[in-house]
């Protein structure tokens, strides 16, 4: 794993799912890892589950919603190693909501998270990035980015956001040499889709996911989208008429 071999990388949303098993995966490599989320005493079994491991791993409590925690962050891992070279900003929170139970304090907390959580982080590190002249900033968004699934108005707006966010800085940072990579994951077994109670297609370890997002990290891809036959089918539902969508989804519902 040449691309982590010696650098400052940090992982936000590590103490579950897709994190996590990044997290694991990087503690193999001889890296500085700064792993940041609100549950620190996940991140401090996983520092010291992986003591003897090549990597130094460093928690960090963050709430990447509120920006003062996020500042807060970013100058303990200033104190420590200077700056980040690749960031995966992955944090991320799903709730259905049913017409029944439309609740603005849940697309409220959602957006808090899923898109200013993303826009928190990026704020901090592009200063030293942009004088640096390189570094990674890998996003976490969703194949779920295409089209307002029935229940999941709130997380697909989320990601749509978070995916616009990140094409954006693409073109603008290109530059500056500061790589931004959008992941786009399908369905993944984790703790967010363990509480779905509809049959979720093609789903693959979280194990998996991070394989494949390491990978596409090292490829410097602008997009890292799996599996393959989702990726597809979600390209297919951006170009599909409305009028065959709305059946689909009522079906879906
Ligand atoms: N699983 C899937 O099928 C799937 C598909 C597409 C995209 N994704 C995206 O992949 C990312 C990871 O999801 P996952 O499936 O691994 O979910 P997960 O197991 O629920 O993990 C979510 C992570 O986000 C962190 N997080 C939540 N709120 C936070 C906050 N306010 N501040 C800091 N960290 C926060 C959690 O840590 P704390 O609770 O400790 O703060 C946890 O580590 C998310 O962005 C998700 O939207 C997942």
């Amino acid at each position: 794993m040449a691309t982590f071999f010696e650098k400052n990388v940090l992982i936000t949303g590590a103490s579950s799912g897709i994190g996590m098993e990044i997290a694991n995966k990087l503690a193999n490599t001889k890296c500085n890892l700064f792993l940041a989320a609100r549950r620190v005493e996940i991140l401090e079994k996983i520092a010291s589950d992986n003591k003897n491991m090549p990597a130094n791993i460093y928690p960090i409590e963050c709430d990447v919603s509120d920006k003062e925690s996020v500042s807060k962050a970013y100058a303990r891992i200033k104190e420590n190693a200077g700056y980040i070279d690749i960031a995966i900003l992955n944090s991320g929170i799903s709730h259905r909501t049913d017409k029944l139970d439309y609740d603005s304090s849940v697309a409220q907390e959602i957006f808090n998270v899923n898109i200013m959580g993303l826009v928190h982080f990026i704020e901090v590190l592009l200063p030293d990035y942009k004088s640096r002249r390189s570094g990674i900033i890998a996003g976490v968004s969703s194949l779920a980015d295409k089209r307002g699934f029935s229940k999941s108005g709130f997380y697909c707006a989320s990601k749509a956001a978070a995916t616009l966010i990140l094409e954006s800085l693409r073109v603008e940072l290109k530059n500056y040499n500061v790589k931004v990579i959008t992941i786009k994951p399908g369905f993944v077994k984790t703790p967010m889709t363990d509480k779905n109670k509809f049959k979720m297609p093609l789903l693959i370890p979280a194990s998996k996911a991070a394989d494949i997002i390491v990978k596409g990290i090292e490829k410097e891809k602008s997009i890292i989208e799996f599996p393959l036959m989702t990726a597809i089918g979600s390209k297919l539902l951006r170009i599909m008429p409305d009028f065959i969508f709305d059946t689909i989804a009522d079906k879906a519902k």
